[in-house]
């Protein structure tokens, strides 16, 4: 039997690139264990190309989450290398990445997600900080959530409380990027919906519900085993639990994603989901929750990697 040849590629230089190498070893261990697969697992660097062109792979499973990772520039890589590969094109990729686009895209899908404004920094110092920042707080109000437009793993979230926060919020978060979304924080329960395509349209996993306790879903939480309750199926009416499974799967359309996705979201407690953001290349850590809704949905997260690895490589022409 020929075997599918798998290229796994983890790592790259985002701040997520720990991350990154976690999932992407995670990855591809399962393929391994799985059989029917040669797995390579290879770094971003100056001998990537060359190996492609050396010695093309059936596919390539990207594991790279972050800016490089997630924006779409590892599939224009891929697609002038001419290797098909598993997940969303460039163009849905920089979308998604995007967060104040790709909530326009998603309210216009007729989906929730909290109210924002999007600022660059250079705005604050050309109209003085202090006459912007009254404004943000005035049409937001002072319960708000900061974030780098487009980034990943929490770097650069702050919460705010008090309007005197704001000010060392926006600085944290232009660290991380140019331009701040500020988002009027929604109160309820978190959770992740992974989304999985495997041939017959795009299905929601169960809902895995994130609890940070009164800390924030940060970094640490994120990585940290035990800093976090899960749990998986979330523990929500059924009603909501299908509403979040449709939101989902309705942003992933939105979006145009391919293969498989992660909404992040808030439920309120009227049972309203606001989509913080939709993931294209989700985490695969021990800690991550797309994995943790494969096994609740009884996929093996080996032969899942495999099929959709499997389903990719044919995928044909995508440079049409
Ligand atoms: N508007 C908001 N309301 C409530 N919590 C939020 C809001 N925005 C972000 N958060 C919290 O911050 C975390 C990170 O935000 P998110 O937009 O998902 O960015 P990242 O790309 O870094 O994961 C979320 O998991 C959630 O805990
Ligand atoms: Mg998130």
């Amino acid at each position: 039997m020929s075997d599918l040849n798998v290229i796994v590629i983890a790592g790259g230089l985002s701040p997520e690139r720990e991350v990154s190498l976690r999932s992407g070893s995670r990855v591809a261990d399962a393929l391994r264990r799985a059989g029917g697969v040669e797995v390579e697992l290879r770094d971003i660097g100056k001998d990537l190309l060359p190996a492609l062109a050396a010695d093309a792979p059936s596919v390539v499973f990207p594991v790279l989450h972050g800016v490089a990772g997630e924006d779409g520039t590892i599939k224009e890589v891929l697609e002038l290398a001419g290797v098909p590969y598993v997940g969303a094109r460039p163009y849905a990729c920089r979308t998604a990445f995007d967060k104040t686009t790709a909530k326009a895209i998603l309210q216009e899908a007729g989906l929730q997600t909290p109210e924002s404004v999007t600022l660059p920094k250079q705005a604050f110092h050309d109209l003085g900080a202090a006459e912007l920042t009254a404004r943000v707080l005035a049409r937001l109000g002072p319960d708000l959530f900061v974030k780098p437009r487009a980034c990943g793993s929490a770097f650069g979230v702050s919460r705010v409380e008090s309007p005197e926060d704001l000010p060392q919020a926006l600085m944290t978060c232009f660290a991380y990027h140019d331009e701040a979304l500020i988002e009027r924080r929604v109160t309820g329960t978190e959770i992740a919906v992974g989304v999985a395509d495997l041939g017959d349209g795009p299905r929601a996993l169960p809902a895995v519900e994130i609890d940070a306790g009164t800390g924030l879903y940060d970094y640490t939480a994120r990585y940290t085993p035990g800093a976090v309750e899960f749990h998986c199926p979330a523990r929500l009416p059924a009603e909501v639990a299908q509403e979040a499974a449709r939101v989902a799967v309705a942003a992933h359309e939105a979006l145009g994603l391919l293969d498989l996705s992660r909404t992040d979201a808030i439920v309120t407690e009227a049972g309203e989901v606001f989509v913080l953001e939709t993931n294209v290349a989700p985490g695969m850590t021990e800690t991550s929750t797309y994995p943790m809704a494969l096994a609740e949905a009884g996929l093996d997260f080996g032969v899942f990697c495999r099929d959709l690895a499997a389903q990719a490589a044919h995928r044909h022409d995508l440079s049409a």
